[in-house]
């Protein structure tokens, strides 16, 4: 079943002015239930742009955007409710941490749900233990945290709101390999414990292609390419024509594969590619 379906969407900023420009243009694909979809793209190409139509925070120049089937625009009432059923997490969302405590943020995106005390409670204290922290960070404020747990304490917002889609415009950008590692680790584990639909924007072709189950590629405005991380990671030569460089892993097994070994199937990460080598020396090649 596709719980999010994008047809022939097309964004103009500033249109009729003289800086007007189209960052979207007759934009369609559709997202199955439970999905992890990673959106790659070159800077500029109308990731950001994208998803922030997906709970309406954004109006299509033309185009529509369905949730369940049902055009989120449609009514005021169907708009509101997409706020929702679509949790965004903007980049730099720590940016937008503004309460006292760390649990009075968390509970915030609840409240404007009108969710009654015990509810917003319960959520609250399972979405602070869903990004790895534990209860004693509730009561501090989340400015004396460090920009990892800041950054954790936003997704717990988002989270809370148990959205059908979690949306994540760079949730890594800035954050050092370790804390890019743990967020990209609670992300997965949040999809596996809730089965929710997730969409992560990156620009990290290798995080894409550990994390994802599909890939969408913007280029200029337009889908690009959608598919499986195999379908899209095995037109590497197009991809570098938008800007996008496949990991050098997998360019490597790709050459290897040209000069004549026998890989299985496509290389995206050191450790598939530990794990190949082994097996071809298992095989009795010499590499
Ligand atoms: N608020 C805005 N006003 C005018 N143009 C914008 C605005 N936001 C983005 N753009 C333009 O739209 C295009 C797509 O931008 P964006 O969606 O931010 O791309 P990405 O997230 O892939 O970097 C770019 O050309 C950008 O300059
Ligand atoms: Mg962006």
């Amino acid at each position: 079943m596709n719980v999010l379906s994008v047809r022939g969407l097309t964004h103009v900023y500033g249109q009729g002015t003289s800086s007007e420009a189209v960052a979207l243009n007759n934009c369609s694909f559709d997202i199955e239930k439970g999905e992890l979809v990673g959106i790659i793209g070159h800077t500029g190409s109308g990731k950001s742009t994208l998803i922030q139509h997906f709970n309406g925070l954004l109006k299509p120049t033309s185009g529509q955007i369905l949730l369940n089937g049902k055009d989120i625009n449609e009514s005021k009432k169907s708009s509101v409710e997409s706020r929702f059923k679509v949790g965004l997490c903007f980049q730099y969302p720590e940016y937008q941490l503004f309460e006292e405590t760390v649990g009075r943020d968390i509970a915030f995106g609840p409240k404007n749900m009108k969710l009654d005390e015990e509810e917003i409670k319960k959520r609250v204290l399972k979405c602070i233990e869903y990004v790895g922290l534990d209860e004693s960070y509730l009561e501090k404020s989340p400015f004396d945290l460090s920009g990892g747990e800041k950054r954790r304490v936003a997704i717990a917002g988002v989270m809370a709101m148990e959205p059908e889609i979690l949306v994540l415009d760079e949730p890594t950008a800035g954050l050092d390999p370790q804390g890019r590692d743990t967020v990209f680790e609670l992300i997965r584990q949040y999809r596996e414990k809730t089965g929710s639909t997730v969409i992560i924007v990156s620009h990290s072709m290798e995080d894409v292609a550990r994390l994802a189950t599909k890939a969408l590629v913007m280029n200029k405005g337009e889908v690009a390419m959608f598919g499986t991380i195999d379908e899209v990671y095995s037109k590497a030569d197009e991809l570098l024509t938008m800007g996008l460089n496949v990991p050098q892993i997998t360019r490597i097994f790709m050459e290897l594969k040209k000069e004549g070994l026998p890989i299985n199937g496509n290389i995206y990460t050191v450790e598939q590619g530990v794990n190949e080598i082994i097996r071809l020396k298992k095989e009795g090649y010499t590499l």
